[in-house]
């Protein structure tokens, strides 16, 4: 695997690789888990070579975000790309992805609106900016993401069509399912934050989501099922519940009844801790 850290040479290694087959991409911020590396392994089944970047994009953190905490671990991260036979790691520096004067901004409107973008101002311009960067620089055939970060998913497939990126259709952009724990709980590498008993805790948060999607699938008024789920949710020691939403999975539009295309997305904290959710209601 080679580790690449400037653009001139990252160039010239894709256009190596290029003359012996196809490109995807995995970009991660790093801290790599089973989630990511399974979508390095799904990556592998869909082009000749995966490559893989790590960077901790800081324009989608907001203030007081978690920006110098996240975990950085370049070394463990490269051995796991390495153990699984990705080609090449992208893993430029700041200064490189953002140089001094760098001024440019991409926003995109509607799916970015409500849940995470809501919450976290900036974040989806942050993701959409990073990602078309890491698009025109590795130029891949095909890249994928986890679904785990479903609005981020959608975000990004939008960006894509809308600026005609080297990914010519939104199906080009393949979105993997969640990985989750034995408990259940969403793999992240947010979840390094918590402790033993916030860790225990957590795994209530997908399970009172398929309990409240139960109820919405039983007829149960939205409203009423999802505040149930707030309550089991602060019952079990979170302290707070930034949303918990049904909406529309393709429009991301907030939906009171069931539409048979929906999805619950919730995001709530534990211990200092934001961990999020999406799980579709069916
Ligand atoms: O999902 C992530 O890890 C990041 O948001 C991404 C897509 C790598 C952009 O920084």
């Amino acid at each position: 695997m080679q580790t690449i850290t400037t653009l001139e040479s990252l160039r010239s290694s894709v256009d190596e690789l290029r003359k012996t087959g196809s490109i995807a991409l995995v970009p991660t911020m790093g801290a790599l888990h089973q989630g990511h590396l399974t979508l390095i392994r799904e990556a592998a089944k869909l082009a000749d070579h995966v490559a893989a970047s790590i960077f901790v994009n800081p324009r989608q953190f907001g203030p007081g975000e978690d920006l110098d905490a996240y975990p950085r671990q370049l070394a463990e991260d490269s051995a796991k790309l390495e153990a699984e036979g990705v080609a090449l790691l992208w893993a430029p520096g700041a200064e490189t992805m953002y140089p001094q004067g760098y001024s440019t901004n991409i926003s995109v409107s509607g799916v970015s609106s409500g849940l995470c973008g809501g919450d976290r101002p900036g974040h989806f311009d942050g993701v959409a900016t990073v990602v078309c960067k890491l698009f025109n620089q590795v130029r891949p055939d095909i890249a994928v993401f986890g679904e785990k970060d479903w609005q981020q998913l959608a975000v990004i497939r939008r960006m894509a069509r809308d600026l005609d990126l080297v990914l010519p259709n939104g199906d080009a952009i393949l979105g993997v399912p969640t990985v989750r724990e034995a408990d259940g709980l969403a793999m992240s590498s947010r979840n390094a934050y918590l402790s033993a008993k916030d860790r225990a805790a957590a795994a209530t948060l997908p399970r009172a989501m398929q309990e409240a999607i139960a109820r919405i699938v039983d007829g149960q008024e939205v409203a009423p099922a999802l505040a149930m789920l707030e309550d089991e949710l602060l019952g079990a020691g979170f302290t707070s519940v930034d949303y918990a939403e049904m909406r529309d999975a393709d429009s991301i539009g907030l939906l009171n009844a069931n539409n048979g295309n929906a999805r619950l997305f919730i995001a709530a904290r534990i211990g200092g801790t934001r961990l999020i959710d999406n799980i579709a209601v069916e």
